[in-house]
């Protein structure tokens, strides 16, 4: 879907927040039948933050939109909407976005959550964009977090070694120029998959056919192989249509950024399509995969650093648990 509307969005700031805890592989050595070796050969990744007691999805939420309004001059009374792409809130009712409210102010703004797994912030990011660029809002906060630590049974190496905890929010704006903002996106889901990876809470959760699996309730269930097969697929076609449906080369985009669930996909596309490997952001290395947290998380840092030039394309892609899967050609 390209840009049909008469004006354009802009990102008027970005913020993360982290647990101060970092585990490294050599740390999770002790606790977990498995090698710095085998985790960093396999995934990428070296060190995760892993959340305290007092460190929530509320609290992280929070404190990255509270640095993402400050960054952007945006009071978060003139928000319209917040919206919190999370699987993992403490809360079912009410939704974390009304708490975060409340915490930084935001008066009467819209909330809710959104649960898309890791395509969450995606999903978040193209609906505020068109919302703003229709009229129907002037600013709204997505805000990506996850504390999927307390998800993962520990025991379970091929789950409790990939993922992190965290927190990234942008503000985004209403734009003069049709030009800025989202010119392209794709969001999608296949529920026919939503087996391979799930959490289940009670006996009744698991489904037929699962049950001979050592699953211990309230944990984490990922079927990685089959996830793994599945990214480096929908990765490629959906950077690739990305590129098609906008024209654009390989080399015009400044930055690939891509969810950090496994470094040896976002690898498999950049040989697969010969992307530019120093325009392929990867921070998976210190983070792990924090899931909804993880795109947020990267274009904070990129915008921290100085590295978002204005008037030159992003393209942003994620996938999860669903399984669902977004894309976002984006132009700054
Ligand atoms: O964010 C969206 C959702 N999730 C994902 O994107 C995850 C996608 N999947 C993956 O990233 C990978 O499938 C994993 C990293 C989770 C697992 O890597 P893999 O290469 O698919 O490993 P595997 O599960 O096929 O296991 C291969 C071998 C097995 O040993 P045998 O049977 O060949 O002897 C496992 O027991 O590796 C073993 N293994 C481990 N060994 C050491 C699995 N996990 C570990 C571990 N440490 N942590």
């Amino acid at each position: 879907m390209s840009a049909p509307f008469g004006r354009g969005v802009r990102i008027a700031g970005t913020g993360r927040a982290v647990p101060a805890c970092v585990l490294t592989n050599k740390e999770l050595e002790k606790i977990v039948d498995t090698s710095d070796e085998w985790i960093a050969q396999r995934t990428g990744i070296r060190a995760r933050h892993k959340a305290n007691d007092s460190e929530t999805v509320f609290s992280l939420g929070r404190d990255a939109l509270l640095k993402a309004l400050e960054r952007s001059g945006v009071k978060a009374d003139e928000l319209d909407m917040i919206i919190v792409a999370s699987v993992s809130g403490e809360m079912i009712c009410p939704s974390t976005a009304a708490r975060i409210s409340e915490a930084v102010g935001a008066g009467e703004a819209a909330v809710f959550d959104l649960a898309a797994a890791c395509s969450g912030f995606l999903y978040g990011m193209n609906m505020a964009d068109t919302m703003i660029r229709c009229g129907r809002a002037e600013k709204i906060a997505v805000i990506g977090v996850e504390v999927l630590t307390r998800l993962v049974d520990w025991g379970d190496r091929s789950v409790s070694i990939i993922f992190g905890d965290g927190a990234g929010a942008a503000v985004f704006v209403a734009d003069a120029d049709p030009k800025k903002g989202c010119q392209y996106q794709e969001m999608h889901g296949d529920g026919r998959l939503w087996r391979t990876l799930y959490h289940p809470r009670l006996d009744r959760d698991v489904p037929a056919g699962d049950e001979a699996n050592p699953i211990r309730l309230g944990h984490l269930r990922m079927h990685g192989r089959e996830i793994y097969k599945f990214a480096v697929t929908r990765f490629q076609e959906a950077i690739r249509d990305a590129l098609e449906r906008t024209g654009l080369s390989v080399g015009d985009v400044q930055h690939y950024i891509c969810h950090q669930s496994n470094q040896r996909i976002i690898e498999s596309a950049i040989e697969k399509l010969k992307l530019p490997a120093e325009r392929v952001y990867i921070n998976i290395d210190r983070y792990g995969n924090t899931s909804a947290a993880s795109i947020p998380i990267c274009l904070d840092e990129l915008f921290e650093a100085g590295r978002i030039e204005s008037g030159k394309p992003i393209i942003l892609v994620a996938f999860g648990a669903g399984v669902t899967w977004a894309s976002c050609v984006w132009n700054t």
